[in-house]
């Protein structure tokens, strides 16, 4: 008896345990990222957040740090950090003013909708994919300096210091660094012409200077962004693309702005969660899914368990058919969000949904109401000593893009017009098959699934976070939100959890490999599901900061990348 008392003492103090108090004893059953007291950066290198803190360590805001550690990326992240590609962010100030801003990539003037078909309408292989005629008009740039100077406290050139002595002084190569430059070194020679960079054999520990990129920082810190988008950097990038059949002209350059948009905001449960419009995915489809399984117990089923992997991936499945359906630029298209995110409209997208067997794919289209992004991308998020909170993913679509590396610029350029359906109903390079609302126009932005997401509770911030993946960015941000609202993780733990993805077509949930156990594999597949486990070696690299309930700072840092939290 006596012993039984023992273990339900024990048992009732797990329970209890509070994973949002550092300070308990009982926390420590629980692994923690990175603690800070006042505010904290967490990307995806050690050198990117390094910097972006010294900027808030300086004074500096949410916005500073945000110019300082997109641009770090640009150095010693290039296969997705990037000054020729694009991103979005989300804010929340320390009053509870939320906002998002879209610095997307755009479709050139000289762009048409059959640009990528061949004669008889069938899509040329790898047109949109690599070298000039697969580049955006980029955004980054305009990006980062329309939020620094909107909100910012620093001065460009006090923001730009630090990146460009780590562009002149270089960075170290990391072990899976090392192996994506010698993957793509062939590669690299095709597009280029030549070798670049990152051609010649790199090995982790090596030191990599970009004397270009630092002389291209530079000019760009003495006559701000004019610089990319007038100055002598617009002139070498339109000469370069147009020297090799690009499309890109001066005029593209010119009229390229970052647009603030309206956050997607939607209520699960008790938290209230701050997500990216149009034209990216993410926040809708988040919030359907989100809305489609909040009427169920999902702290009951279990982290991770067979009836959460269901309702997960039918939810999934129903939202990704919408997504691929009725959305696009909002400028260029219209998009029923209201009806998308209606109660009724949810409701009935999972009248046919049974935990008894799979719903196949075939058997659901677009509401009575598909898309393609890849999978490399990344995201940062930080918080300051203020209170001000940002979330923002950035990308050049595929790893290193189009390949094509301006080496007088110092920087690689996106491949992000794959993100438009070349032909509707085609499937792009991630087997997402697009609609006519993300058809090639000039100036049209393309689709994305780019989530940065910020929750609040009570009114308070509660989490700033997001991840690269392309079409799984939607469904790792999910899990990491229910891992912390519903599983009840720390930061870290709900960053480090294996995570698993359904997006209606290809109709299979891809698992992370050798993460879940044969009986529940088996078990999911006697109720009708395929379950693909080489598609993904990974899926998504999470970075978040968690508010914890005793007001400090957790970071979560995806160990699948070299993510880094660093704070004070
Ligand atoms: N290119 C990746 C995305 O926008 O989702």
């Amino acid at each position: 008896m006596r012993k039984l008392l023992i273990i339900f003492f024990f048992i009732s103090i797990a329970f209890s345990c509070n994973k949002r108090n550092t300070s308990t004893q009982e926390s420590q059953t629980h692994e923690y990222g990175l603690i800070t007291e006042k505010a904290m950066v967490v990307s995806a290198r050690k050198e990117a957040s390094k910097i972006g803190s010294y900027i808030l360590e300086k004074g500096g805001n949410v916005f500073d740090a945000m110019m300082a550690t997109e641009m770090a990326l640009a150095v010693c992240y290039p296969s997705a950090g990037n000054l020729g590609g694009g991103g979005f962010m989300v804010y929340r100030m320390s009053n509870g003013d939320v906002g998002a801003l879209d610095y997307r990539e755009k479709a050139p003037l000289a762009a048409s909708k059959n640009m990528y078909l061949d004669s008889l309408e069938n899509v040329i292989p790898l047109k949109s994919i690599l070298g000039e005629l697969a580049v955006g008009v980029p955004g980054t740039v305009a990006g980062v300096f329309e939020a620094q100077q909107k909100f910012g406290k620093l001065s460009v050139s006090e923001i730009l210091e630090p990146v460009i002595e780590l562009a002149n002084k270089g960075y170290k190569v990391t072990e899976k660094q090392a192996e994506r430059f010698n993957l793509h070194d062939s590669i690299f020679r095709a597009v280029n012409g030549k070798e670049i960079l990152y051609s010649k054999n790199k090995k982790a520990g090596d030191t990599i200077k970009n004397i270009q990129l630092a002389k291209t920082l530079q000019r760009i810190a003495l006559n701000g962004k004019d610089e990319f988008y007038k100055g002598e950097t617009a002139k070498i990038l339109v000469e370069y693309l147009s020297e090799r059949g690009g499309i890109i002209t001066l005029e593209d350059l010119a009229n390229y702005e970052a647009i603030w948009r309206e956050p997607i905001t939607f209520k699960y449960k008790d938290i209230n969660i701050i997500s990216m419009s149009p034209p990216s995915s993410g926040g809708i489809c988040l919030a359907q899914i989100m809305k489609m399984i909040e009427p169920y117990e999902l702290k009951e089923f279990g982290h991770n368990s067979l009836k959460t992997i269901q309702l997960l991936s039918e939810a999934e499945r129903r939202a990704y058919a919408d997504r691929n359906y009725f959305l696009g630029d909002p400028d260029f298209v219209q998009i029923p969000t209201d009806t998308l995110l209606s109660d009724t409209y949810l409701y009935n997208r999972m009248r046919d949904f049974s935990f008894e067997k799979a719903t196949p794919s075939s058997e659901v289209f677009h509401g009575n109401i598909e898309f393609v992004e890849s999978d490399e991308t990344t995201h940062y998020s930080i918080v300051d000593q203020f209170g001000n909170a940002i979330s923002v993913t950035t990308t050049l679509n595929n790893t290193f893009g189009s390949q094509l590396f301006c080496s007088e610029l110092g920087f690689f350029l996106n491949n992000e017009m794959d993100d438009f359906s070349s032909k509707a109903g085609a499937p792009n390079m991630y087997g997402l098959t697009g609609a006519e609302a993300n058809s090639i126009e000039p100036e049209k932005r393309m689709l994305s699934s780019m989530t940065p997401t910020i929750v609040e509770k009570n009114g308070k911030l509660l989490m700033t976070l997001g991840t690269p993946g392309g079409s799984t960015i939607i469904t790792s941000v999910l899990q990491t939100i229910l891992n912390v609202e519903e599983f009840e993780m720390t930061m870290q733990e709900a960053v480090s959890a294996p995570r698993f993805h359904h997006q209606w077509l290809p109709d299979y949930i891809r698992m992370e490999p050798n993460k879940f156990s044969k009986a529940l594999i088996r078990q999911l597949e006697a109720k009708g599901y395929t379950i693909n486990e080489e598609r993904s070696p990974v899926i998504g690299i999470v970075d978040g900061i968690l508010v914890t309930d005793d007001g400090k700072l957790e970071g979560g840092a995806d160990w699948r990348g070299d993510d880094t939290a660093i704070g004070f």
